[in-house]
This record gives structure tokens, C-alpha cells and sequence, in this order.
């Protein structure tokens, strides 16, 4: 009786505290990828394109609910009550699937790995197995914590027993519950009602229900997963850096088949939002997170950190931090730059080394190459700033802009005091404060010129070495001025 057609609905567990995580976030929340935990498995739960997905929340409700409804608009949100317990989350979600006599697939929300794939031939084996439940098992090397798979004579799984509940015989079988299941929806109602809490845990545990349907002689399969790793589940933070080790392994890998050249993938952190176009290069010690987007032809790292940056065709991004910025094509950034938000990096700009740009448009061609800070400023096309360019942005009160046109080229060490601007074609002159607009094509000046006092070191700091050698330069200055006299 193969029901290849039966409806699917997904219940997705994700009313638990996390205890072992010590959080104060619940720990279906912790990011991995830069996603929530339950956000992979509601993507994973979508994929599968089933009739309705099911999200049971408890533990800090709106703050899950939240996420959830974000991340997945169409899903339902079920509210646990006080009874605990995983067999008690999936009888509730049950009860808001009330007539649904489908295939249930239950989904950890702490179970971020699994793929589509993978759940697509558990639920294959389900149906061809004509099961009343199929679960999903990882043989491990390490099964510490998780429910052990117990089969009987036969090979068939006889129950579930959890790792509090196991007697030493049962903790030494290394086949895990991965916490994911299929079950025809009337068998498992009909037998959830019949979980007791007499545990360890005084929960209502939803591995229970295996043995309960085997009393009643219904087939219960198993499907071992091929890629234990992915059946890792997340209870405590070792466990969560390991999954974000995984998944981020499994990113660096899709996107070397798509055409990267990553140097040193596990120095390489990308998350599951950000996009490499073909033949981007990246260096080692490089994260490339959010919605970061990478034109081909760029060269990204070492040691550099992009969030929600775009960065153009064939730039250069060399020991950066930069975050919510724009790099145009062809532009070279750092080493050592920091750019803030509403940094925007003109075509074949240069945003060069130990500067800081912030809410700034720096135009095409234009370059900002060393020891600088630009905030709130707007900068036209080929435009060249002097080493130690300063924006004054900020009175105390409020910010102002700095506009600089095109072609403009300003001294080392200039102070520009906002709101100014800078005509195009102007330049200004070294150690500049440039308080008032300067007009198109004017040269701006604001040191007092220079005067020197002769001899002031030999008469305020006699005996000093300074003294010293001075005088000695100064009477071999004297002699020479007096031969060139003579050989007039
Ligand atoms: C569970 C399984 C175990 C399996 C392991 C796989 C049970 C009793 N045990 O153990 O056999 O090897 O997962 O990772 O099912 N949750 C609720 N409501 C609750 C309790 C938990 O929604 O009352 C949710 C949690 O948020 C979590 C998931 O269910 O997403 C699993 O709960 P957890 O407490 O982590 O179970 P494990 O001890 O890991
Ligand atoms: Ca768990």
C-alpha cells in the first residue's frame, strides 16, 4: 500500500529552552550562517513545498513566533502548553491540524543541517515502506546525548530509549535518533494520547510513540542518513560551532563548484545570504556576511570583514572592515580601511590605507589614500586627497556635509570644517583648515607663511647638541657663502 500521493504537512519543535545552550536567547535562535537556528529548518521545511507547516513555540514565544512569521510569513505558529516534552509539542500541532490524515514529517528546530534532499528520501522510504512511522537514524561516533535507535531480532527498531533512560548495553549502541520523523498522521494522534512522562525527565517524549506503535504491530522504518554530520543536533555551544563549521564548509564548497577561488576555506566564513560571482578571489581570514554580494574579478581578503557590502567587478578589498558599502568596479580598498555605513566607492576609486569613511559618496576615479577620515561628505570624479584628510563633521550639536566637486586636489594634513564646499578644479594648500567655501578653480591657503628666526637654537639652548652641530653647519654655511663670493 504505497501512498506515493498522500498530503505532507511539517511540524517544526521549537518550544524548548535550551537549557544546556545558558542563554538568554532562546537557543532555536543562536545563528549559525548568519540565520537562526529554526530559520535553516523552515527553509529546509519549505523546499519540501508542503500543504502546511506547523512551528511549536513556548520558551520566550514572541521572540520565536517573531522569527518565525519573519522568516516564513505562510507558516502557523502553535503555542505549547505547560506539559513537556517533544511527544506533547507534536500532539499540540497536531490539534491544530485538526482532520489532516496525511504524511507528518516532525522537524527539530535545533537540527539545522538536514537537506531537502536527504529529508526527500526519508519521506520516499516512508511510502515505499508503507510505514505507520519512518525515523531518521545517524550512526555516530559519538552518541552522547542523543536517543539510541534499539533494534530487535529482526533488525526492526523495537524503540527509542533516550541517553538519561539507557542502561549501559543500550548507551553503547552508536545508531542516534536524528529527531526527525515521518508518521501517518491517524496512527501517531491515535497513539501521542498514550505517552506517559514516566522518564528521566518526567516529559512526554515523542519517541515514545515507536514502541507504542509497534505494540499495536504497525511497521515502523528506519532510515539511516548517509551524511551522519547532518543529523548533528544543536544542545550546547560546542555543538553550535560545530554545525556553523559544517554548514560554512558545505557554503565554501558550493561556491568553489560555482567558480571561486577561496584560498583556505576554514579560515573562510560565509554566510548562507551572501552571493560570490565566478572567479572572485578569496584570501584567508575573510567573512563575507549577510547580503554581501561579490562581483567577478574581485580579490577580497586577507583579513578582511564585509557585512551587507557590494563589492564591483575586478576591485581589491585588502585587510578591510567594512559594512552596508558600496565598492564600485575596478576600485582598491585598504589595507586597513574602515568603511561605515553609507560608504559609497566610485568606479576605479581608491579608499586607500589607514582611513575611515562613513555615510560618503567618494566619486569615480577619485582616491582617498592615506590616514583619513570622511564622514557625511559627498566627492565629484577624479578627485585627489591630500595624506591626513579630515572632515569636521560634527559641532557638538549636529552634523554637517563636506561637498567637494570634481578635480579637485587637496594638500597633506587639511581639516575641512562642515558644512564647506570645494568648487571644482580647487585645490588647497598643505596643513589647510578650510573653514569657508572655497570657489571653482581657487587655491586655498590658510597657514600663515612660514618665518624663520635665524640662530635661535645656538642663542635659547647653548651647549646643547642641537646648539652644537648648528653652529658648526651655520660657520660651514659662512665659509662657503665667502668662497662663492671670491670666485665671483
Ligand atoms: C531529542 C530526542 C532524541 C534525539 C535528539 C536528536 C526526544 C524525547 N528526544 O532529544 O531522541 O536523539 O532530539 O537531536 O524527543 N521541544 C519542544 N517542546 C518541548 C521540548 C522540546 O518543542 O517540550 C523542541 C526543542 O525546542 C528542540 C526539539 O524539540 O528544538 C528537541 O528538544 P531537545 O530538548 O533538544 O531534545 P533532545 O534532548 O536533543
Ligand atoms: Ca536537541
Amino acid at each position: 500500500m504505497t501512498n506515493t500521493n498522500a498530503p505532507l504537512a511539517v511540524i517544526v519543535l521549537a518550544a524548548g529552552q535550551g537549557t544546556r545552550m545558558k542563554s538568554s536567547l532562546p537557543k532555536v535562535l543562536h545563528r549559525i550562517g548568519g540565520r537562526p537556528l529554526v530559520g535553516h529548518v523552515l527553509d529546509t521545511a519549505l523546499a519540501l513545498g508542503p500543504e502546511q507547516v506547523v512551528v511549536v513555540v513556548r520558551h520566550e514565544r514572541d521572540l520565536v513566533a517573531d522569527a518565525v512569521t519573519g522568516a516564513a510569513p505562510g507558516v502557523l505558529v502553535v503555542d505549547q502548553d505547560e506539559i513537556p516534552g517533544t511527544g506533547r509539542a507534536v500532539e499540540v500541532a497536531l490539534e491544530a491540524l485538526a482532520d489532516f490524515a496525511g504524511d507528518v514529517l516532525v522537524l527539530s528546530g535545533d537540527v539545522p543541517l538536514l537537506e531537502a534532499e536527504s529529508l526527500g528520501i526519508l519521506i520516499q522510504a516512508h511510502r515505499d515502506a508503507a510505514a505507520a512511522a519512518t525515523v531518521l537514524s545517524a550512526v555516530v561516533d559519538d552518541a552522547t546525548g542523543y536517543g539510541r535507535v534499539i533494534r530487535d531480532a529482526d533488525g526492526a527498531v523495537a524503540r527509542i530509549v533516550e541517553q538519561k533512560d539507557a542502561t549501559e548495553a543500550e548507551a553503547a549502541v552508536t545508531e542516534i535518533n536524528a529527531g526527525v520523523y515521518v508518521f501517518r498522521a491517524p496512527d501517531l494522534r491515535a497513539h501521542l494520547s498514550l505517552v506517559g512522562t514516566a522518564n528521566a525527565q518526567g516529559e512526554k517524549y515523542l519517541t515514545d510513540v515507536v514502541a507504542l506503535l509497534r505494540d499495536s504491530r504497525l511497521t515502523v522504518a528506519v532510515s539511516t542518513a548517509t551524511d551522519a554530520g547532518a543529523a548533528l543536533g544543536v544542545n550546547d555551544r560546542v555543538q553550535l560551532s560545530e554545525a556553523g563549521r559544517l554548514l560554512n564548509a558545505r557554503t565554501v564548497r558550493r561556491w568553489q563548484l560555482e567558480g571561486a577561488t577561496i584560498l583556505d576555506p576554514a579560515t573562510t566564513w560565509i554566510d548562507v545570504t551572501a552571493t560570490l560571482a565566478p572567479d572572485v578571489t578569496v584570501l584567508p581570514n575573510t567573512h563575507i556576511l549577510r547580503a554581501t554580494a561579490i562581483a567577478t574579478g574581485a580579490i577580497v581578503g586577507p583579513d578582511t570583514s564585509l557585512v551587507d557590502c557590494e563589492v564591483g567587478e575586478n576591485a581589491t578589498v585588502t585587510r578591510t572592515d567594512a559594512t552596508l558599502a558600496v565598492i564600485g568596479a575596478g576600485a582598491t580598498v585598504g589595507p586597513f580601511a574602515y568603511l561605515r555605513p553609507g560608504t559609497y566607492l566610485g568606479d576605479k576609486g581608491k579608499i586607500g590605507t589607514f582611513v575611515e569613511t562613513k555615510n560618503s559618496t567618494i566619486g569615480e576615479r577619485s582616491k582617498v589614500p592615506h590616514l583619513s577620515y570622511i564622514g557625511d561628505t559627498t566627492i565629484g570624479t577624479g578627485v585627489n586627497l591630500g595624506a591626513g584628510a579630515i572632515t569636521a563633521n560634527y559641532d557638538d550639536i549636529a552634523k554637517h556635509r563636506t561637498e567637494i566637486g570634481d578635480e579637485v586636489h587637496t594638500g597633506s594634513h587639511n581639516v575641512f570644517v562642515a558644512p564647506v564646499r570645494i568648487g571644482d578644479g580647487a585645490k588647497t594648500g598643505a596643513g589647510a583648515v578650510i573653514r569657508k567655501d572655497v570657489p571653482a578653480g581657487a587655491l586655498a591657503l590658510s597657514v600663515a607663511p612660514q618665518r624663520n628666526v635665524e640662530g635661535w637654537v645656538e642663542n635659547n639652548r647653548p651647549g646643547t647638541g642641537a646648539a652644537d652641530v648648528a653652529a658648526k653647519a651655520r660657520s660651514a654655511q659662512k665659509a662657503d657663502d665667502g668662497s662663492q663670493e671670491e670666485g665671483r
